[in-house]
């Protein structure tokens, strides 16, 4: 099986005995042409030699947190930022409490805490470490937060006892690897807007809301995850964009319309942004000075409705147009009231009065609502939500 061509592993070897094994997966790995940069922490150099290990993975071996040659060639958050798959084999009970803990005292464990992409542990010890609750709770909270583990297998242990705590074999933990860098495909244009829309009142001040772009972006990942060409339009916004996302940032209402117009072929619209319903007419171009006196009167100017736009597009109708609605009272009438007017296809609604740490928060709790299904769903976490409604559209792109 070859996994991927230009996939690259930073492997963190931990202390135990199964270190060992690691070689072997190096040379695995390196045979596939996938590059492998280690990082060796105290205990592992115990078991395994920083020689040996540069000599399999043909790369320099990383052991100190604080050497000044290795943080000005190579820092410990460019080490995660470069690699693929942070791959920490053997993960001892140790390792994998600091990383539950959030505890980042060695080079490794900081490589933990600083990294923005996958982890997978492969559990190395004693049976009854690896029973007991502590580490289970840890191993527990890590999934929970969407780390990866494989293994450990049962058997002879090399403590003399027996049962789980056998590190997977490297061949077993390759094939896992190669699950999770299979490159699916799901063939759709996929434009999803997010934010909120600056409107200016004059080169200082704006008008805008509270949406963080949270949801929109937890949306657009699930797509680009699952393969989709996604584009998103993002209003003003602080949050970190997934790298790989075509974004077009902008900042008011007409800029998101100008935006939409330029992007082609769109199957499926999720406009998750709030957009603003006004701007202000004629905003000042320059700086509105303070008066006692004259306090300034904002004259609103309507907005064009961009969900509206997509939904009434006669030859470039994407197949599906999805809008949300944030709403602070009789939530499924006004919803349903939008999916009509608006003549989109389904509404995502939620009561901001409710639960008002909607805006910025996390989580999200929504009334799903299509021209003839009302389903509310249960809280749960943004990206929950994004892969529900990502699994809703498949299935409904695949049925059409
Ligand atoms: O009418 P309301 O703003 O409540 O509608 C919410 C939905 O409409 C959201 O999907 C939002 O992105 C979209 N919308 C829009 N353009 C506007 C106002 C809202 O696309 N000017």
């Amino acid at each position: 099986m070859k996994i991927n061509n230009n996939l690259k592993i930073l492997l963190i070897i931990s202390g135990g005995i199964a270190a060992y094994k690691s070689l072997e997966l190096i040379r695995i790995l390196k045979k596939d042409n996938i590059k492998v940069q280690v990082v060796l922490t105290k205990g592992g150099a115990e078991f395994v030699t920083p020689l040996s290990v540069s000599a399999l993975s043909e790369e320099k071996v990383y052991q100190k947190l604080f050497s000044l040659k290795n943080e000005t060639e190579m820092g410990h958050i460019q080490l995660s930022r470069e690699n693929d798959l942070i791959l920490v084999a053997p993960a001892s009970a140790n390792i994998i409490a600091h990383a539950a803990a959030g505890i980042a005292n060695d080079l490794a464990t900081t490589i933990l805490l600083a990294a923005n992409k996958p982890i997978l542990f492969a559990p190395s010890m004693n049976v009854e470490m690896w029973n007991n609750p502590i580490t289970q709770k840890n191993v527990k909270f890590l999934k929970d937060n969407n780390y990866n583990f494989i293994g450990p297998e049962p058997g002879d242990l090399a403590c003399g006892e027996e049962g789980d705590g056998r590190m997977s074999e490297p061949k077993t933990i390759y094939k896992y690897i190669g699950s999770m860098f299979k490159k699916k495909k799901l063939n759709i244009n996929v434009l999803v807007t997010a934010g909120p829309t600056f409107e200016a009142i004059d080169p200082v001040r704006f008008i805008g809301n509270r949406s963080s772009g949270k949801q929109g972006i937890a949306i657009a990942k699930i797509f680009y995850e699952l393969g989709a060409n996604v584009t998103l339009i993002l209003g003003p916004s602080s949050q970190k964009i997934p790298e790989n996302i075509k974004v077009v940032n902008i900042e008011t209402a007409y800029d998101m319309l100008e935006a939409v117009k330029k992007v082609n072929n769109i199957d499926v619209a999720i406009c998750a942004a709030a957009v603003s319903d006004w701007a202000i007419k004629n905003p000042s171009k320059i700086k509105i000075k303070k008066n006692k006196k004259n306090i300034p009167k904002i004259n609103f100017s309507l907005n064009p409705d961009i969900l509206e736009y997509i939904s009434n597009q006669k030859n470039n109708r994407p197949k599906l147009v999805i809008g949300f609605a944030a709403e602070t009272n009789n939530l499924v009438n006004n919803a349903k009231e939008k999916l009509k007017s608006k003549k989109c296809d389904w509404i995502i609604a939620n009561n901001v009065l409710e639960d008002p740490n909607i805006f910025g928060g996390e989580n999200n709790s929504v009334t799903f609502i299509t021209r003839d299904n009302i389903e509310p769903w249960d809280k749960c976490s943004k990206t929950d939500i994004a892969k529900k409604l990502c699994s809703k559209v498949i299935k409904e792109i695949l049925d059409s």
